[in-house]
């Protein structure tokens, strides 16, 4: 037992003769810690007890947190940390750049998904500099001083954006499809070099492989995903996003299995993008790793 805090949802079904103590409750904590399940149904003591993962989402007001948030907040015991107050789950308000400040948040989680960071490709080298290199680096090293098992990081597309100056990505993001079969050529994978296409890019980069190094160094559960397009409407809107569409319900998806997925899991790079027809980014990794199963296809709202 190292102390994660497991969570306990419904009690119920005491026999009379033994009611139960809340003491030996603690005993789940080595529960939690094996990731047995999702939800946790244990009989101890004759009481059955539902355990949930303890989840810290930073940056949780944002777009990409609120979709999550919302949508796994019944699996899960979900906490908060960012820069502004969150409505429905308890978040810390701190700044990220802030080491000393943000570790209380980290204290008996078991999985991070670290989004804090400003979101814009087109962000200075300043701004990067300043705030998302140091968001990064003190989530991972937070998450290694309170003991956490893994950290989802929000990597991006841009960390290898400039293969889409390269034929055939080239003709697809710009919506010309002649002489191109969809799926027909060779999709870019995790393994491919990075290629980023600006300091946006340059600073996902170097959170991956930060993490690389929390995993190798620390034994840290380190999972980047490239998130595709993630926008407010769920649906395309102009060329490119019938390639790189990440659907709300796809994103959540794509989350529960990086939540899920196996301790064996020690570090990947996974793209978030929805089965789109004319998507570039190769997926199998994370379908075969992690069990990841979009469901959604751009191609529906052409
Ligand atoms: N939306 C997309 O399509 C997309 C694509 C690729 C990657 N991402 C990544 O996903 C993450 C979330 O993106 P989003 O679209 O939700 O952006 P967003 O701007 O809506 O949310 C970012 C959140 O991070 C918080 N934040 C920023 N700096 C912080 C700091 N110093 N301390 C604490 N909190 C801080 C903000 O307050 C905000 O709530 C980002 O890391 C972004 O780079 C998003």
């Amino acid at each position: 037992m190292n102390g994660t805090a497991a969570r306990f949802g419904i009690i119920y079904m005491p026999p009379p003769s033994k009611q139960p103590s809340l003491r030996n409750l603690g005993f789940l904590d080595w529960i939690t810690n094996d990731r047995i399940a999702l939800k946790c149904l244990v009989v101890l003591e004759g009481v059955l007890v539902m355990v949930k993962k303890k989840i810290l989402i930073t940056g949780v007001t944002g777009l990409v947190g609120s979709v999550i948030r919302k949508s796994l907040k019944s699996e899960y015991e979900i906490t908060g940390l960012d820069l502004r107050h969150c409505e429905d789950v308890p978040t810390l308000i701190a700044d990220s750049t802030d080491l000393k400040s943000i570790l209380p948040a980290y204290e008996g989680v078991d999985t991070v998904i670290d989004l804090a960071s400003e979101p814009s490709n087109f962000a200075s080298w300043e701004v990067i500099y300043e705030n998302n290199l140091r968001c990064t680096y003190n989530a991972l090293e937070a998450a290694r001083l309170a003991g956490v098992k893994r950290v989802i990081f929000a990597s991006s597309n841009h960390a290898t954006g400039m293969y889409e100056n390269d034929n055939p990505y080239v003709k697809i993001v710009g919506g010309q499809y002649d002489g191109i079969g969809a799926g027909r050529f060779q999709r870019v994978t995790t393994d491919m070099p990075i290629r980023p296409d600006g300091p946006y890019g340059i600073g996902k980069a170097f959170g991956e492989a930060a993490g690389r190094f929390y995993s190798d160094e620390y034994g840290l559960s380190v999972i980047c995903i490239r998130i595709g397009t993630l926008n407010k409407e769920s649906r395309p809107s102009g060329p490119r996003q019938f390639a790189t569409l990440l659907t709300h319900g796809d994103l959540s998806r794509l989350i529960r299995s990086c939540i899920e997925g196996p301790d064996a899991v020690k570090f990947a790079i996974y793209y978030g993008v929805s089965n789109n027809k004319w998507r570039f980014w190769d997926i199998e990794n994370s379908m075969i790793e992690i069990g990841y199963q979009p469901e959604d296809d751009a191609e529906y709202w052409r």
